[in-house]
């Protein structure tokens, strides 16, 4: 659906209380499941304004937060800035679906809250993923579980996912490389009157 939704939204993005409530479950979901270290070099693709990193910028290494939306990017720019997040952070324009796998990085960690179901071509994604891995590097993942399209019912150029079958998500991981896929509930978003689950995939590289 481009990136206009997510400009137009990006400086009020952390103003509502549930968005923020989500990501703080998704962090403390992930800081259960993955073994992090303090130097973990740890990417969060689709950061947005960076509230999961946030979260958990206590407990890892080098940062960096890559979105494809430029209102997201100056959000996240301002709070490294102002050291909501950590000093040195890096911030990445990034669309793995059409840019090329960025040369010469590795990270233990590629953490992603609600960005897959937005994404088209999951495959190419995944494999970009697997890519920007170590070996034994974790991946995860929060994101919907399959819905009946009212998530993004408001938004006409939705092109993604209603949300996902987690045995279609891990098939989807093991065949992009990853092993030792679990898929846990994590968090719920609630939107006009429904409640959607929301779950965490945690996989090995
Ligand atoms: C629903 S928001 C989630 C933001 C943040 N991860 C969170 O949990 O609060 C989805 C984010 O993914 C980004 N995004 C969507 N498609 C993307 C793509 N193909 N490449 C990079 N970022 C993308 C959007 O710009 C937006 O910041």
């Amino acid at each position: 659906m481009g990136t206009e939704h997510f400009d137009t939204h990006a400086a009020t993005w952390d103003d509502n209380p549930d968005t923020a409530r989500r990501a703080a479950e998704v962090a403390a979901a992930i800081a259960q499941a993955v073994p992090l270290a303090g130097t973990d070099r740890v990417l969060e693709y689709g950061a947005g304004t960076g509230l999961v990193t946030q979260a958990l910028a206590d407990r890892v290494g080098a940062v960096t937060l890559a979105d494809n939306s430029s209102g997201m990017r100056k959000v996240l720019g301002d709070k490294i800035a102002a050291g909501v997040l950590p000093q040195g952070a890096r911030v990445w324009s990034l669309d793995l679906e059409s840019d090329p796998v960025p040369e010469g990085e590795a990270f233990e960690v590629v953490i992603s809250s609600m960005v897959l179901h937005h994404v088209t071509d999951l495959a190419t994604v995944l494999e970009a993923f697997a890519r920007l891995l170590v070996p034994g590097g974790h991946l995860a993942v929060a994101d919907l579980d399959r819905e009946d399209g009212s998530f993004h019912a408001h938004h006409d150029s939705f092109e993604g996912h209603h949300g996902f079958d987690r045995g279609e998500l891990t098939w989807e991981l093991e065949t992009a490389g990853f092993a030792e896929v679990s898929v846990t509930d994590c968090a719920t978003i609630e939107k006009e009157g429904t409640t959607y689950p929301v779950f965490l995939a945690v996989a090995r590289r």
